[in-house]
């Protein structure tokens, strides 16, 4: 599998050894003994696994590939691709919205998907990862989520080689910009908890590791903040979380692949994750502070200012967001297209 070299040619280069830099000196100064979580290792029994961490920080987005697609139809027709530029623009260019302190924007990207949406995501400034697929024996039963187990690639360090990365969906409008949700206390590195192994958990699972999101409201209609006090939802949705890239925890989600009597409900990648980082478990997942994030966002989340809405403003059917969350996310589409077309001349089709 390439890695992502493109980075290392991207205008974002200069930044990022800044930012490295600054990221070093802080690592000196503010712990001592210097932490160690930039080589995780494996238990003593098996062989340790250095991992080489290309940076810091990193925003990771999957971008599967569009069901029954002919070639007769635009790639604009691809709801999830128009929204991958979208937040790309959101995330990289907008001035109200943009990284305050950029850090890469990987696109991992189905195999199946078509060059000239690659080509354009790369032209938006997105650092573009080809994967193969995650093979699994699963019955997924809607279209949309066919190849969604490809997103565990995610996990792999050798496809995207940063410390700590926020996953997003695609189809994730922002509201302001979200550099601190680097800093939200739930995001540093835990412990896992060997003691809670449970079969087919024994073996190598990372020393530490990081799993913070959002919890699954299941109500359309909910106030803002969804606080939870009582942690009645113990899931979480997996279109927003902070990871750590891990080759034991890739591995450990393959071999959960093989197991999925275990946990599996219907939804693909969010019940394997759930269960992998089930509370009580050996890797419970934290929250992450209730601005950032809540599936099926509506007019509450979007006056409180909640960061970032999950709506597929193309897809009423299937959007379960608010009229006013689905009209905010089309208007970041247009003023995206907008800017492109004023920089460059670049009209889309
Ligand atoms: C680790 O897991 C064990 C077994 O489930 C549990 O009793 C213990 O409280 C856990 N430790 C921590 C620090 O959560
Ligand atoms: C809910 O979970 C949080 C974080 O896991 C914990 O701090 C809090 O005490 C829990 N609340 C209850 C009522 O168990
Ligand atoms: C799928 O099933 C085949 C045949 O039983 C098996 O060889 C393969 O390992 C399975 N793959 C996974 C990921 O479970």
């Amino acid at each position: 599998m390439a890695p992502p070299l493109g980075f290392l040619s991207s205008k974002y280069f200069g930044l990022y050894c800044l930012l490295s830099i600054g990221f070093t000196i802080y690592l000196l100064v503010v712990s001592s003994p210097p932490i160690t979580f930039g080589t995780l290792s494996t238990a003593d029994r098996h062989p340790k696994q250095h991992i080489q961490y290309r940076g810091p920080y990193a925003i990771a987005i999957f971008l599967a590939s569009k069901s029954n697609e002919r070639p007769e139809d635009s790639d604009n027709d691809d709801g999830y691709y128009v929204s991958a530029r979208t937040i790309v623009y959101q995330l990289l260019h907008s001035p109200s919205t943009k990284l305050r302190n950029p850090v890469p924007v990987v696109i991992l990207v189905s195999q199946h998907a078509r060059e000239s949406k690659r080509q354009r995501l790369r032209d938006d400034g997105a650092i573009v990862v080809n994967v193969d697929d995650v093979a699994h024996n699963m019955t997924i039963t809607i279209d949309r989520w066919t190849d969604t187990f490809t997103k565990l690639r995610l996990f792999d360090p050798n496809v995207v080689p940063y410390e700590k990365v926020l996953l997003m969906d695609a189809d994730i409008a922002l509201t302001h910009p979200i550099d601190a949700i680097f800093q939200d206390s739930n995001t540093d590195p835990r412990e896992t908890n060997q003691t809670a192994l449970t079969e087919p958990e024994r073996e190598p699972l990372p020393e530490k590791y990081i799993m913070a999101a959002s919890p699954e409201s299941l109500q359309r209609d909910h106030s803002y903040p969804f606080l939870d006090p009582d942690n009645l939802s113990t899931r979480f949705n997996s279109g927003l979380l902070m990871y750590s890239p891990s080759t034991e925890l890739f591995q450990h989600y393959l071999k959960l692949l093989e197991n999925p009597d275990l946990y599996y409900t219907g939804g693909p990648d969010q019940d394997l994750l759930n269960y992998a980082h089930r509370w009580g478990g050996p890797m419970p997942w934290r929250r992450l502070h209730y601005s950032w994030y809540l599936n099926w966002p509506n007019d509450n989340d979007f006056k409180g200012n909640m960061a970032m809405l999950h709506t597929k403003w193309w897809d009423h059917e299937f959007s379960y967001s608010s009229d006013s969350v689905e009209k905010f996310a089309f208007a970041r589409r247009w003023e995206m297209e907008g800017y492109w077309i004023g920089k460059e001349g670049y009209i889309s089709h």
